[in-house]
């Protein structure tokens, strides 16, 4: 049977890898997205490159090479490729030798938005969708740092846009005063995203209270869900009592059938008083109890069911 993240349509969509604070010009990191092994680095001219991670000459991974000079320099035989992953020097044949035409990188298309680097492995089937918040100067800005999760890709995005798990999953986070019965919901079109509106009132002691801002044991929340073909999901979080708004893009990537990366953005209109990681603490502690429960759960998500 085909791998599913084989699947030709998941190589004309963008799918995030890396942070762009994580992409420098000091090292080439390695990424694996959809069975595909890619290295990203950072070129001279300060843009992300990211290309197939096989050296042209004896297939040696590039990212165990040297950033040297702004050049991303191969650990086997030293070839040196430069911006758009033009080979430019093969040591053994001079500085003077002409580079043969196969020498050069077939770089992989990539992007910088949203703080994160997104690639894709064909020619796009669109852009990415617009998260509105990223644009209002109202709002700031956390990006958390990409994590592994050995659960497939379809079951996360499956998972980020129930409800219905919410008392159970993330009974120690907010679920405890979730009602366990779903109202009916009506999907509309919200921007790029296709989704719904509902309202849930939320448990908000520890971290909770941080996140919220407010001292009351249960909040309501105003919340939107989007999804975004394939693998984007949106959520905004309105706080009625207080005006405060917290939008969240969740972020999956397959890196094979039953394993993903997996990040979020956070964009909120506070005052900027309380620091990053204190903001997220709680948006990371319903992340691991969803992560925790996707773990044990195998194989990609029988769309039959
Ligand atoms: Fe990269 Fe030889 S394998 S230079
Ligand atoms: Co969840």
């Amino acid at each position: 049977m085909t791998a599913f993240v084989h699947q030709p349509r998941l190589r004309h969509a963008w799918h995030a890898v890396l942070r762009t604070v994580d992409v420098t010009g000091v090292r080439p990191v390695a990424v694996r997205v959809c069975g595909e092994d890619l290295v990203a680095w950072r070129t001279a001219d300060g843009a992300v490159a990211v290309a197939p991670d096989r050296c042209p000459h004896r297939e040696a991974p590039l990212s165990l090479g040297a950033m040297v000079g702004g050049r991303l320099e191969c650990a086997y035989h030293g070839w040196s490729f430069g911006a758009g992953g033009r080979c430019e020097l093969v040591p053994a044949s001079g500085p003077d030798a002409a580079i043969p035409p196969r020498a050069h990188l077939a770089c992989v298309r990539s992007q910088e938005r949203y703080g994160l680097v997104w690639v894709c492995l064909d020619e796009p089937d669109g852009d990415l969708p617009s998260v509105p918040e990223d644009a209002d100067p109202t709002f700031r800005r956390i990006v958390q740092s990409v994590d592994r999760w050995s659960a497939a890709a379809t079951r996360m995005v499956d998972n980020f846009n129930d409800v219905a798990h919410f008392p159970w999953v993330h009974a120690g986070t907010f679920g405890s005063a979730a009602e366990r019965r779903v109202a009916p919901v009506a999907l509309e079109q919200m921007g790029d995203w296709y989704g719904w509106r509902y309202e849930v009132t939320a448990a908000n002691d520890g971290l909770a209270g941080t996140a919220t801002g407010q001292a009351a044991s249960t909040v309501d929340r105003r919340m939107t869900t989007g999804f975004h073909l394939p693998f984007l999901v949106r959520s905004t979080i309105e706080y009625p009592a207080t005006g405060l708004h917290h939008a969240l893009l969740l972020v999956t990537t397959p890196v094979d059938d039953e394993r993903s990366l997996f990040t979020f953005v956070v964009w909120r209109n506070d005052d900027f008083s309380v620091a990053a990681d204190e903001v997220t603490a709680f948006d990371r502690a319903i992340g691991a109890e969803d992560k925790a429960m996707l773990e044990r759960v195998p194989g990609t998500l029988p769309l039959d069911a």
